[in-house]
């Protein structure tokens, strides 16, 4: 992903080279790629063609990155750490952090369209129209709108699983759809593998939480205890520290079990289900 990443985004000598440098800064060296592994690990399970993959995989990590530079905005988190270095517009400025998320936001998309990353223009708009919900008002962005509510208001159960499924949970589907996209699978096929998607990407995002109350923040390379300190309504705080984490055990066992039509070659996407709940980061 850091080779991809340095490719994509060579500084111009113009005065947009901050931006590139933002961009950069954002992208390459830290995080743990998730959404590409996922990503490859659907794919893979079809044999597609690795470069392809790579191309798709680096547009859903540009939409990832977008998202958590303006996360981190003072608007927003007002955050200053994100994977162990400065956040964007820590080390640049707003204006740049803002402008960073949008031309990654952009390039997303540029990707996809491109007839490098696939031959046949109508998998091409698939991905793209793919990728376009799980970012947007169905997706995280309308998640994130709900996440900032989450502060205000006082959510019930559904409500939160929503919020996280779509601020979360979208791109971490998408991720997994891409992957059966590229490998040519009808919408019907595609079953077990949105089952695993939706129940991993949920138990991803309580892990999120819980490391927010629990974690080590030289670990997870960003501030923690931010959600109570906020009063943000979360499964932990509807749920509590032990049945939020029985909770998330319950649906990694549930993602692994959506899987059970593929053999050994899929267990790299079980691997990955487990993992949600073992990070430290
Ligand atoms: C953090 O995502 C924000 C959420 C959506 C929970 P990750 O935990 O995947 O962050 P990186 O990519 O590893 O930095
Ligand atoms: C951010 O959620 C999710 C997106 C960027 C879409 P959080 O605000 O919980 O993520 P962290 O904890 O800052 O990584
Ligand atoms: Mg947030
Ligand atoms: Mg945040
Ligand atoms: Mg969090």
């Amino acid at each position: 992903m850091d080779r991809q990443f340095d490719r994509l985004l060579a500084i111009p000598s113009d005065p947009r080279e901050g931006l590139y440098r933002a961009m950069r800064h954002a992208t390459i060296g830290g995080g743990k790629r998730l959404r590409p592994l996922l990503v490859f690990a659907t794919a893979q399970l079809f044999a597609v063609d690795k470069a392809c993959t790579a191309r798709v995989a680096t547009a859903l990590e540009c939409i990832h990155v977008y998202s958590l530079i303006h996360d981190d905005l003072p608007a927003m988190d007002d955050d200053d750490l994100r994977r162990g270095k400065p956040t964007v517009h820590c080390a640049f400025d707003e204006a740049t952090a803002i402008l960073a998320g949008d031309c990654l936001h952009a390039l997303a998309f540029e990707i996809l369209a491109d007839e490098a990353t696939y031959l046949d223009p109508f998998a091409r708009v698939e991905l793209i129209a793919s990728l376009s919900h799980a970012s947007g008002p169905s997706g995280m962005a309308g998640g994130q709108m709900m996440d900032l509510e989450a502060e205000k208001a006082s959510f019930d159960l559904p409500t939160v699983t929503r919020l996280q499924a779509m601020k979360t949970g979208a791109l971490i589907a998408c991720a997994v759809e891409c992957g059966a996209i590229l490998g040519r699978v009808p919408p019907e096929g595609r079953t077990g593998l949105r089952g695993y998607a939706r129940d991993m990407g949920l138990a991803f995002q309580i892990a999120d939480d819980i490391l927010d109350a629990e974690g080590d923040e030289a670990l997870a390379g960003k501030k923690l205890r931010k959600d109570g300190a906020a009063g943000k309504e979360t499964f932990l705080s509807l749920l509590g520290l032990e049945r939020a984490k029985e909770q998330a055990a319950l649906l990694v066992d549930q993602a692994i079990e959506h899987l059970k039509s593929y053999g050994p070659e899929a267990d790299l996407l079980r691997d990955i289900a487990r993992y949600t709940l073992e990070r430290d980061r």
